[in-house]
């Protein structure tokens, strides 16, 4: 570190992620939606660095000059030797600064920093990992941007944050080279928890006893493994989204992390309940439009009896709980006879809405993209053909308005006798009518995908459908609609942004097994829409510790940790069923209750979490700023990081919340340099740990 006193109460502050204006999944909605509030407590000294996408950048942000000289004379000298940048404001609300670096112009210098990195940290590197290697080129360049910058601008310290391990190699280097900056990096999952969970190990029970090293190097990722754990060791102050996480990065990663900043959203609050209500009604008739033509000629249900389930996200079978999802939907009648009598178990949504007569028919969208080719001819054909008969309908309306009046206006007012109604309806009318009913016609069952898969045989989702055999049939209740892709409003056959779809659906299901947030759920919470997660999820967990009887406000969170998955998907069915079986005014209230709760998930109230981390990381680096050379406390009184405590108004007095005298949200996930000295006991949430019995039985359904 510089011998010059940096100004620590206004430092500056650069976030940088690969996510920065450029959608991938959660990390960009964490950067995105965080601007306002960072916006708001650093002004213009804060600027995000991304990588540049030639394809989204032009949307993305409008380029400027830097008005900070340093900043300026450093870019000049990296391009004079050929680095790319864009500089400007992205172009969402709070519209920050900006620095995208363009990984293809420093590509030639690939090999070079490959063989630093063995030399400097003994990280290998394979040849052909693109991911890998856009990280190196990344990496290298946003240290090297760093290096310049504080060697320029001497006066104010710098807190550089970086997200996940992608963008996490500059800190090992800036350490290395002993940059006068102060880093803070926070993981949003760890590359190896998300590779054991997707295959069928028993990951919470065995994290302490996994050998690291032998597994990420088992399955090819020891380089980037290694990038990641190196990542976490060289932050001054290292975080993670959630105290389930915190839990795993301290035993996958080695080292315990400073503290948990869990993720908020920018959340929009209406002058009055009745508008989100109103926003359901109408993206729900959107939605019932793409549903009449996907059905057509097997659409016998009642829409005004019809709800609609959905999950979404990445492609992530068994981490996503896709696989759990379709699993209590489905499951069908099992008897079992114990010699005294029959135990009758494991019935899904579906069948236990036929038992019970239900009128209720329930359409489940699976909303996660995979290679497909293109919409089917089915998909397409199905939304014209209805198309088609709403214009001819509304020709044939219009003819018989003029008919009507002309007879009406002609009629002598002392005799108005009309004629029968089918007498307005022409014979040209009536066989194009009859066209296009006949085009209704259909040999086939609806369709449970709306678009050609690359590879549709091996296919989990697809596979898991054929075997519980919910085929879209008249006797179901339950439907199924796979859509393969994300989500636009500019899409021919559901073309709705993926916010309006969320709004227009009654109930999100996200029964995730590794979740380190989840920001589905917590996205229908702010929108008024009920949902269903796990205690494996980081969002599940954060509610959990948050309310009384998260349930009761239409979070619902089934246990994924203390109980076998053949009870976790009877407790899946069962508020799936309970939800169904809500009247029209029960669904209107819990939506509701539940938007009541996003305070709970407002950055305004979670960004605090933020600035501690940020000022936990500015006193490790420069503690004589904070301590006085004396070294004792209480010299800085008057140093204020500008973050007022909130405590959410509008959130329902919980007995949670008056039980523990809990302040704020943001003390829950307190950060804190105490939070090392703890034992490994310390994360929030019930123990860890399956039965044994559990563990004997194993997965209870096929893995596919
Ligand atoms: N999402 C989207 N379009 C879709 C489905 C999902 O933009 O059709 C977004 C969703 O809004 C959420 C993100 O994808 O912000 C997924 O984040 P999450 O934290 O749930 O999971 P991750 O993908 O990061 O594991
Ligand atoms: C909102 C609208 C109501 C509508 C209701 C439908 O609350 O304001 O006018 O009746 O949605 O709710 P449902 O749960 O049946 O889709
Ligand atoms: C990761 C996690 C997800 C989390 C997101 C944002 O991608 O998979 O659970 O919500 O990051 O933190």
């Amino acid at each position: 570190m510089s011998e010059n006193k940096r100004d620590v109460k206004n430092s500056l502050l650069f976030e940088c992620a690969w996510e920065v204006a450029n959608k991938v999944g959660g990390i960009y909605t964490v950067i995105k939606t965080k601007v306002p509030v960072t916006v708001s407590e650093y002004g213009d000294r804060y600027c995000l660095i991304g990588p540049l996408s030639y394809k989204t950048a032009p949307m993305e942000v409008e380029q400027q000059e830097p008005k900070d000289p340093h900043l300026a004379s450093t870019l000049e000298s990296m391009r004079n030797v050929g680095v790319k940048a864009l500089y400007g404001r992205w172009l969402i609300e709070g519209a920050p600064h900006v620095l995208l670096f363009d990984t293809g112009s420093q590509y030639s210098r690939l090999d070079e920093w490959k063989g630093d990195l063995w030399n400097l940290a003994g990280i290998p590197t394979p040849p052909n990992d693109h991911e890998t290697n856009e990280t190196i080129v990344f990496g290298y360049i946003v240290a090297w941007f760093l290096g310049e910058y504080v060697a320029r601008q001497l006066g104010t310290a710098v807190v550089a944050h970086f997200h996940e391990w992608q963008a996490g190699l500059a800190i090992p280097l800036l350490r290395k080279r002993h940059v006068d900056v102060t880093t803070v990096f926070t993981t949003h999952a760890t590359l190896l928890g998300r590779y054991l969970c997707a295959g069928s190990v028993d990951f919470y029970n065995n994290l302490q006893y996994f050998d690291v090293d032998h597994e990420a190097g088992k399955r090819g990722i020891y380089h980037r493994y290694c990038i990641e754990r190196s990542s976490a060791h060289c932050a001054d102050v290292f975080t993670t989204v959630s105290h389930i996480t915190a839990y795993e990065a301290e035993h996958l990663l080695k080292r315990k992390p400073d503290g948990v900043l869990p993720n908020g959203l920018n959340v929009v609050k209406f002058q009055a309940m009745h508008e989100f209500q109103n926003l359901h009604a109408t993206a729900k008739s959107k939605i019932n439009e793409f549903v009449r033509g996907h059905f057509y000629g097997h659409y016998d249900f009642d829409l005004d009896n019809t709800l609609y389930f959905f999950t979404a996200g990445r492609y992530e079978y068994r981490n996503k709980g896709v696989d759990m999802f379709i699993e209590a939907l489905a499951r069908t009648l099992i008897v079992i006879f114990d010699g005294i009598g029959a135990d009758i178990r494991f019935s899904g949504l579906n069948y236990r809405l036929k038992r019970s007569n239900s009128k209720t028919t329930v359409v489940a969208f699976i909303i996660m993209p995979a290679a497909t080719h293109s919409y089917t001819i089915e998909a397409l054909k199905g939304q014209a053909v209805v198309k088609q008969l709403r214009d001819t309908v509304s020709e044939i309306q219009n003819r018989l308005g003029t008919r009507l009046f002309e007879h009406a206006i002609r009629s002598n007012g002392d005799h108005a006798t009309l004629p029968a109604p089918e007498k307005f309806l022409s014979e040209e009318d009536k066989v194009l009518l009859k066209r296009r009913i006949f085009a209704l016609k259909r040999n086939a069952l609806p369709p449970i995908t709306t678009h050609n898969m690359a590879d549709d045989a091996n296919d989990p989702i697809l596979n898991q459908i054929r075997r519980v055999q919910l085929f879209n049939s008249e006797a179901d209740r339950v439907k199924i609609v796979f859509h393969p892709d994300f989500l636009n409003s500019s899409n021919p056959i559901l073309g709705l942004d993926y916010e309006e779809f969320v709004r227009g659906c009654h109930l999100g299901v996200f029964p995730s097994y590794y979740e380190p947030w989840g920001y589905t759920p917590a996205e229908c919470t702010v929108m008024g829409i009920p949902s269903i997660t796990t205690n494996l999820s980081g969002f599940g967990c954060f509610m959990q510790d948050l309310i009384e009887r998260p349930q009761d406000e239409g979070c619902y969170i089934v246990d994924r940790r203390s109980q076998s998955v053949e009870d976790t998907v009877n407790q899946l069915t069962d508020n799936m069923f309970t939800f169904s079986n809500k009247t029209r005014r029960q669904r209107i209230n819990q939506r509701n209750r539940v938007e009541r709760l996003s305070p709970l998930l407002d950055w305004k109230n979670l960004g605090i979490e933020y600035s501690k981390a940020r000022q936990l990381a500015l006193r490790r680096a420069y503690p004589d700023s904070f301590y006085g050379v004396s070294g004792l406390e209480g010299e800085d009184e008057e140093f204020d990081f500008g973050m007022e405590r909130m405590m959410p108004n509008s959130v329902p007095a919980s007995p949670r919340f008056r039980m523990s005298g809990i302040a704020t949200p943001g003390d829950i996930g307190t950060l804190t340099e105490e939070m090392q000295a703890l034992g490994t006991s310390d994360y929030r949430g019930q123990a860890w740990g399956l039965t044994e019995e559990d563990e004997e039985e194993g997965y209870p359904f096929p893995l596919v």
